[in-house]
């Protein structure tokens, strides 16, 4: 079979699988190459729930912009000693940082989109590539319901820029069902929520959002159309 094909198979596999068992599946067929990455947002706590209390055999990470809120930080903990788990932590490079604010100031993101994403780059986009070095599948929290770009997305494709396959086991469910999930199972989530964000990021570039509004309309607020830092780029 041609890796197309493989993947394709793995497609169909994964589209009747449940959470927990496509994960299992994943990570039998790259074993030891399986990473998932956590924003601690509301997908992520799903995906973080069926990865730990299933003992799921794949490395969790988060990238650590610095720049989060402290109700952020607060649930890394809370979700640490709920499940008893830790997770690898990736930091922006120290010098990236601080050649940064030493040349254009600690808030440059809001000044153009081309500082903003310079700023994601570094703090998101170069850590990311460090921490999927090695990895052959990357499990993210994606949700076809969230944007134009992500309603293209597959449950399982390959990702150009990364270089891996990225693996999207909520592509097809909707916020209800990861409401719903969260309720089920007791998982913790971010006090934020309970405050009118929904799709939460660095501090400075997240706001709540009002009822009717876009549930990413919080992000970047600022900007008039791109609601993406270039993790998931289309
Ligand atoms: S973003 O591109 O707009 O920032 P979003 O917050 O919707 O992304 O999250 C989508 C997925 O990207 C998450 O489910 C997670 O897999 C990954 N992700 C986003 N931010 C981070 C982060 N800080 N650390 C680890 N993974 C992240
Ligand atoms: Fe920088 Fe804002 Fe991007 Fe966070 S979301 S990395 S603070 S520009």
């Amino acid at each position: 079979m041609t890796d197309s094909q493989i993947v394709l198979t793995q497609i169909s596999a994964l589209e009747h699988l449940s959470l927990a068992d496509g994960i299992r599946y994943i990570s039998e067929q790259y074993p030891g190459k399986v990473v998932f990455s956590s924003s601690f947002g509301q997908e992520d706590q799903v995906i973080t729930d069926a990865v730990f209390r299933n003992q799921l055999p794949i490395r969790v990470f988060t990238l650590d912009t610095g720049r989060l809120f402290q109700e952020t930080y607060e649930l890394m903990d809370a979700t640490k000693a709920r499940y008893g788990k830790s997770f690898e932590t990736y930091f922006p490079a120290t010098e990236r940082v601080e050649n940064l604010v030493r040349e254009k100031g600690f808030n440059s993101f809001y000044e153009s989109v081309e500082n903003r994403k310079e700023c994601c780059f570094i703090r998101k986009i170069e850590p990311l590539k460090r921490a999927l070095a090695g990895a052959d599948v990357w499990i993210t929290g994606l949700r076809g319901e969230q944007s134009e770009n992500r309603a293209a997305m597959q449950i399982l494709e390959w990702d150009e820029g990364n270089q891996v396959l990225k693996y999207n086991p909520l592509i097809h469910w909707t916020y209800d069902d990861v409401l719903a999930y969260l309720q089920a199972n007791r998982v913790p989530d971010n006090a934020l929520h309970r405050r009118g964000f929904i799709s939460i990021g660095c501090g400075p570039c997240t706001r709540a959002i009002e009822p009717g509004e876009h549930p990413r309309a919080g992000r970047w607020w600022w900007e008039a159309s791109k609601k993406e830092c270039g993790l998931h780029a289309s």
